[in-house]
């Protein structure tokens, strides 16, 4: 699956996307992921990448021109690509947008917004708009890192297990996992469930689905 990154901040990328099961992915080839620099875009000896909004107002928007034109590089490496916009007035990203995504492993271009927002006329060139929460960030980098970390690790080969990504939280869009241990049985007074330690397989799933959280819980 190939993933470019529009962004004025590639290196606010390496220490996340290429450690753990990003990296692996890469290693794989089972991911390609690429930044394209939106200053690389910008107008004139000063690379300038934003402007003030008409009508007035506080902060610098990103201008039109260099958004268009790092889209349009980007498509021309990956014509089939879906563009995707990160911004807190999208669409609220679901496990199931990422299952989606996972399964048709369609290439995304993944344009980080920053400053106070962006021309409105970029939304032209975009096929979805997307939040990952009802809180606003500086910019749409940490949003592209929490949406692409979500898709890979389903990309069948991707997790070790292969049946970890669907056994744990939202896999069927209702529950969250249920609580885990490990060794030791004990540790400072706290006792693994005995339950777990049964071997009864039908009690211990049952333990399971009972301490399962409900996802809607707020
Ligand atoms: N940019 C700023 N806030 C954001 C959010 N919550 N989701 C996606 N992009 C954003």
């Amino acid at each position: 699956m190939k993933i470019q990154i529009i962004t004025l901040f590639p290196e606010m990328f390496p220490g996340i996307m290429d450690a753990s099961m990003l990296w692996k992915a890469q290693e794989q080839k089972l991911l390609d992921i690429s930044y394209v620099n939106l200053r690389d875009f910008g107008l004139g000896n000063r690379k300038t990448v934003d402007d003030t909004p008409y009508g007035g107002g506080d902060g610098m928007l990103l201008k039109p021109e260099p958004l268009f034109a790092a889209v349009r590089f980007a498509k021309e490496q990956d014509p089939d690509a879906n563009v995707m916009l990160m911004t807190a007035r999208g669409a609220r990203w679901k496990q199931a947008s990422a299952q989606k995504a996972a399964d048709t492993q369609t290439g995304l271009i993944i344009i980080c917004g920053r400053y106070e927002g962006y021309d409105e006329r970029i939304t032209s060139l975009v096929d979805m708009q997307v939040s990952i929460g009802d809180y606003v960030l500086t910019g749409g980098e940490l949003p592209a890192m929490v949406v692409t970390d979500s898709i890979v690790r389903l990309i069948p080969g991707v997790l070790g297990g292969e049946n970890s990504a669907a056994i744990e939280s939202f896999s069927d869009g209702r529950t969250l996992e249920f609580p885990q241990y490990t060794r030791p049985e004990e540790f400072e007074g706290m006792k693994v469930p005995e339950v777990l330690l049964s071997g009864n397989h039908a009690a211990i799933e049952k333990w399971r689905t009972e301490n399962s959280q409900q996802a809607d819980k707020n």
